[in-house]
């Protein structure tokens, strides 16, 4: 590896933004590490590395074990000797109104979007502490409270809460930590959302509410943005020399987080009510 190659490691990347964000970097140069659970699916990534010569590897990660993150972690530092960028992406989303979702699936949850997340950068921090640089990314979303995914937004609050945190923790290494905060994006999200086991009973108590919310969920990922925005805005983020905390990413997150930031409570809240009725 040549010395000014930036070494990336992405999580979740079998899919989505991920797999648009090891591409885009792979194609701009980076030593990237593509890393997911389950290395052996057919993804289109190992098609495109061939055909493109790409310098991306694919390495088995997943995020809720911890030996699987310290092997590959192990192996991006024996073999590329540093790791300049984490990109924390691997995530998916618990449905359900509160009551209807059991403590486990909450925990499980929290074990991937938030826990996965901790267990990742605290894997990598040593090395990004010992070289005196590196940068943190993490795929939030959490500007707002949405009804029907409550728990998927506490986890990814929580990630805005560690990001602002940690930010203080670690500049003193002149490690940098950034949050990308995606909109709608058309990628495997919704597909791969768990219902909660409670949720799908019709006798449910917030079943027609929940009804609903899908109904305009399905509406509103028309207008979603391509996950290539998002791998965008990660590049950016990943190669400025002065990147911002944060990173709005889609046209229909840029009018919430406008909404949240000029209107009252009540309004914001009437207008995510009206979103989702
Ligand atoms: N799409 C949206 O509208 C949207 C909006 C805001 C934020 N986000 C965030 O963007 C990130 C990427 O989501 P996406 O939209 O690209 O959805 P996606 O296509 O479903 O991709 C999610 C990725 O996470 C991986 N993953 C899940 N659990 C994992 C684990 N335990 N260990 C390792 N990888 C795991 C999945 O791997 P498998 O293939 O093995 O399941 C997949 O590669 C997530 O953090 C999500 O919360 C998405």
């Amino acid at each position: 590896m040549e010395s000014n190659q930036k070494v990336v490691i992405v999580t979740g990347s079998s899919s989505g933004i991920g797999l648009e964000s090891a591409l885009l970097l792979g194609r701009n140069g980076y030593t990237t590490y593509a890393t997911m659970r389950s290395p052996e699916k057919d993804t289109s990534i190992k098609a495109a590395i061939q055909k493109e010569g790409l310098p991306i590897r694919v390495i088995q990660l997943d995020v809720n074990d911890d030996s699987s993150v310290m092997n590959a972690v192990d192996h991006v530092i024996s073999e590329a000797g540093r790791i300049d960028v984490l990109i924390n992406n691997a995530g998916y989303s618990l449905g359900g109104a509160l009551e209807d979702l059991s403590t486990e699936e909450i925990k499980s949850q929290f074990e991937t979007n938030l826990f996965g997340l901790m267990r990742v950068t605290q894997a990598v921090l040593p090395t990004m502490r010992k070289q005196r640089s590196g940068r943190i990314i993490n795929i939030s979303s959490g500007i707002f409270g949405f009804p029907g995914l409550s728990v998927y937004v506490s986890t990814k609050f929580a990630v805005e809460g560690l990001s602002e945190s940690i930010a203080y923790e670690l500049e003193p290494f002149r490690i940098k930590v950034i949050l990308i905060e995606p909109g709608f994006v058309k990628t495997n999200f919704a597909h791969a959302m768990v219902v909660a086991k409670k949720a799908q009973d019709p006798a449910s108590p917030y079943s027609k509410m929940m009804q609903k919310i899908n109904a305009s969920a399905s509406e509103l990922i028309k207008n979603a943005s391509e996950a290539e925005l998002v791998a965008n805005i990660i590049l950016d983020a990943a190669s400025n020399p002065s990147p911002r905390l944060r990173y709005l990413a889609g046209k229909d997150v840029e009018s919430w987080a406008a909404g949240k930031k000029n209107m009252d409570e009540l309004e914001f809240f009437n207008m995510i009510k009206r979103l989702t009725a």
